[in-house]
């Protein structure tokens, strides 16, 4: 680009924020980045390790607002604030919803996501199954290694309810197989022949490769793989593992600001 193009561009963008600003000014809070050009406006959404000023009017969106509202009703913990970690999760399951085969969740706790997906692409129209995998009592301790511990992840230990019988309730109604205890040692309990929606949250590495080793072959072409855990700091041994993982299949993991990652299968 020439240098005659760059200025007037420059004073054109110097005089929108400018204006921008004093429309604004009232709004924005000095912590905000904005004076920084970190932000490009007041914050729009500001929780679970993400702040931003990008719009985010899917959280107003009704259908969304219910699925929330369900996933919210399981009381995952105090001040649940996920919604764009969820909305990722519920736009993934509606992409995938006409494609063959079922949907899998391994690493559950109180359903929050899994209720959100069946609110949200209206789950028994699809004529699916719905596989659940967790202990529902928290991670299987002699599954952590040394080197996980000391990344924090021993922070989970103890933290899980007893979940079971509520998430039994929470379920009832719904094409759900609840698949109770630890993977691995549970995985061979799923029937699907087809899958076309893996959704993988053990806070770990190992049973987290064992799902996603186990299921590979039967993800459909376009069916997704979502990682919760994929860009969280503390979890840096799952992305590790998931990454030597991506490596081997030869495929690439999108690494969303939310933390998770996505594998669409090829
Ligand atoms: C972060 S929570 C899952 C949250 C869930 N995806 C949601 O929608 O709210 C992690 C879950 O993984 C489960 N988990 C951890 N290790 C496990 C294992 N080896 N087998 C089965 N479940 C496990 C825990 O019991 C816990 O409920």
């Amino acid at each position: 680009m020439k240098l005659k193009n760059i200025i007037p561009y420059q004073l054109r963008l110097f005089r929108i924020r400018i204006i921008w600003f004093f429309k604004n000014y009232k709004s924005i809070y000095f912590e905000s980045g904005i004076y920084t050009n970190e932000l490009h406006g007041p914050a729009t959404y500001k929780t679970d390790g993400l702040i931003t000023s990008n719009n985010c009017d899917f959280i107003n969106d009704e259908l969304f607002k219910k699925a929330y509202e369900k996933a919210a009703a399981t009381k995952p913990w105090n001040g649940f604030t996920l919604q764009w970690r969820t909305y990722i999760v519920c736009w993934f399951a509606d992409y995938v919803k006409h494609f063959e085969g079922d949907f899998i969740e391994c690493g559950v706790n109180t359903g929050a996501y899994s209720r959100a997906v069946i609110e949200y692409i209206d789950f028994p129209k699809t004529n699916k199954k719905f596989y659940l995998f967790d202990t529902f009592s928290g991670l299987d301790e002699s599954l952590v290694t040394e080197l996980e511990k000391n990344a924090g992840i021993n922070n989970y230990f103890g933290v899980y309810k007893d979940v079971y019988q509520q998430v039994i309730e929470t379920f009832s109604t719904y094409n759900v197989q609840i698949i109770k205890g630890s993977v691995p040692s549970t995985l061979s309990l799923c029937n699907a022949e087809k899958i076309c929606y893996l959704s993988i949250d053990m806070n770990c590495v190992e049973p987290e490769i064992a799902a996603i080793n186990y299921f590979w072959d039967k993800i459909v072409i376009g069916g997704v793989i979502l990682l919760d855990d994929y860009g969280f700091p503390m979890h840096i041994h799952q992305k590790n593992a998931f990454d030597s993982f991506a490596i081997q299949k030869g495929i690439k993991i999108l690494s969303l600001p939310t933390g998770q990652g996505i594998i669409i299968k090829k």
